[in-house]
This record gives structure tokens, sequence and C-alpha cells, in this order.
């Protein structure tokens, strides 16, 4: 039996609970959600025994998952170090934050390094994740299996990966919204009302999100199938080009990855 408690229980923190109670991995009774915050804990409790502190009540459980801010870490490492178990695992999300940092903070071996997004709250987000050596294959097998109520998961032997996925998955939707957001813009510039320009624009990424996902054709290949020599497409592709835009796609995300890095430093 699998009984889990949770420190940080906003977007992230919450959205597990309600992935582990879905998909029957636990029962709310052995669920216990650690949040500090009083206006939210009202709306925990049908999803878990609720605490507002970290104590003796986290001896009960067998995997603990860390939610909370990266900025808020250091002010739980005292009370966490005290009552961990080794035999507890520990599984944190908080980004940029190693798991030799952990170590050092917690004296604590057993720990897995997750990084999600947000479509987790859909179960449609996708989870990098890794291992301290120390960590038994049945640990990581139970992380993955927690992990994956939320989506799919991949698992990276090297932890500096986790870098890359935190710029390229976990802030990605911010990408794909800012990208939503420039196509909705040029819309109302055409004269299409915001909310029309909204459907037009969120429809064609679903659609065209399946056919990449379920094509046998490659990216460009797709891209030609759209744009043909001397059409509308090709006229907006150019413009693209010209505005390096692809360019400055990518500087922005290898940018993110060296934030995180720096981070992870810090
Ligand atoms: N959101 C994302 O896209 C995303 C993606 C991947 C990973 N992550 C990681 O997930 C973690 C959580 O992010 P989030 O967006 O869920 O943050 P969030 O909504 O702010 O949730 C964190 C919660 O933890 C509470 N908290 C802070 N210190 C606490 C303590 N000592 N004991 C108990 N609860 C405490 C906070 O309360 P207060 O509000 O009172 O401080 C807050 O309610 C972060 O480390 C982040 O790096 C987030």
């Amino acid at each position: 039996m699998i009984r889990i408690a949770i420190i940080g229980c906003g977007n992230m923190g919450l959205t597990y609970a309600k992935a582990f109670l879905k998909d029957n991995i636990v029962s709310q009774k052995d669920i216990l959600l650690i949040e500090k915050n009083a206006e939210i804990k009202d709306r925990l409790k049908p999803f878990g025994n609720v605490a507002n502190q970290i104590d003796e009540r986290i001896h009960g459980f067998d995997t603990i998952i860390l939610a909370i801010k990266p900025q808020d870490s250091k002010a739980i490492y005292a009370d966490l170090k005290k009552h961990i178990k080794p035999s507890q695992l520990l599984i944190s999300i908080m980004a940029g934050i190693t798991i030799e940092t952990l170590k050092e903070n917690l004296g604590h071996v057993s720990i897995i390094r997750a990084m999600p997004n947000t479509p987790a709250q859909l179960g449609m987000g996708i989870t990098g994740f890794t291992a301290s050596k120390e960590t038994n294959i049945k640990d990581v097998l139970k992380a993955d299996n927690l992990l994956n109520s939320t989506g799919k998961t991949v698992f990276f032997d090297d932890e500096s990966k986790l870098d890359a996925v935190t710029a390229l998955s976990g802030s990605g939707p911010a990408y794909f919204y800012f990208i939503a957001s420039a196509m909705i813009e040029a819309g109302k510039q055409m004269g299409i009302d915001e909310h029309i320009s909204s459907l037009l624009v969120k429809q064609t990424m679903n659609g065209a999100f399946h056919l990449m996902n379920t094509s046998e054709n490659n990216l460009d290949d797709l891209i030609k199938s759209v744009a043909s020599k001397g059409g509308t497409t090709e006229a907006a592709l150019s413009v693209f080009k010209d505005e390096k835009l692809k360019e400055a796609l990518v500087n922005g995300i290898v940018a993110a990855e060296k934030r995180a890095k720096e981070l992870s430093k810090s």
C-alpha cells in the first residue's frame, strides 16, 4: 500500500493529489496534504488529511512529495531533516534544486527529482525525472507510476538533462501560449473579433497537433503540405525566416536552460 505526504499543495501539489485519487493509486485517507497557506487549506480537505506543518505525522507515509517553490525550500530543510526516515522516498519537483543540494540539506539519499508541466492538471503533462544513485529500482518504478498519473514520463540517467527538460517542456506551455497569443493578435489586426480569432487559433493548434502526432510525414513535409509555392503560407514563412523567428525561439529556450543551470547553483 502506498501512502503519500505532499508538502506544498498549490497548483502542482494539488494536481498530484487529484491525479492519485483519480487513478485509484491511493485513497483519500492515505494522503497527507501539508500546506501553510490558510486560504487554500479548506479547498484541500476533499483530497486528503490536511496539516499546516511538517512534523511526526509524516512518519506513516512511504513517499513524500516536495512541491513548494524553490525559494521556500531553505525554510523547510530543518523540519524535514528532523522527521524524514531513510526508508521514505522523497520526490522533489522543485525547479533548479539538485539532488546533491537535497542530500546535503536533508541528510537523505533516496531522492527522485522530477520536472512536470502544467498540462499535468488534465493528465496530459509530461515529466522528465531522474533518481539519486542510492534510490532502489522499486522506488524508481514507484515514482514513475506516481508521476505518470499526470501524463507521460521520461527517465534521464543524467540529472543535468533536467535543466533542458525545464527549458523545453516545463516552461514549454508558456511558449505555446505566447505563439497562440501572437496569432490571435494577428486575427484581431485583420478585423476578426477576438473570441472568433481565439477559436480559429485554438482549433487550428488542436488539429495541427493531432496531424503532427499521427502523420507519417516529418515536420518539414507537413509545412510543405500547407505552403504551396508563391502562396499565402509561404508569404508568412518568408517573413518568419527574414525575422529569424526560429533562431529567436531556439535562443530563448537555450536561455531558459542557462537560467535553470544558474538557479541550480544559487
Ligand atoms: N507551475 C509549473 O508550471 C511548474 C512546473 C514544473 C515544476 N514546478 C515546480 O513545482 C513547485 C510548486 O509550484 P506551484 O506552481 O504548484 O507553486 P504554488 O502554487 O505556489 O504552490 C506552493 C504551495 O506551497 C506552499 N508552501 C510554501 N512553503 C510551505 C511550507 N513550508 N509548508 C507547506 N506549504 C508551503 C505555498 O504557500 P504560500 O502561497 O503561502 O507560500 C503554496 O501554497 C515549484 O517548486 C516549481 O518549481 C512548477
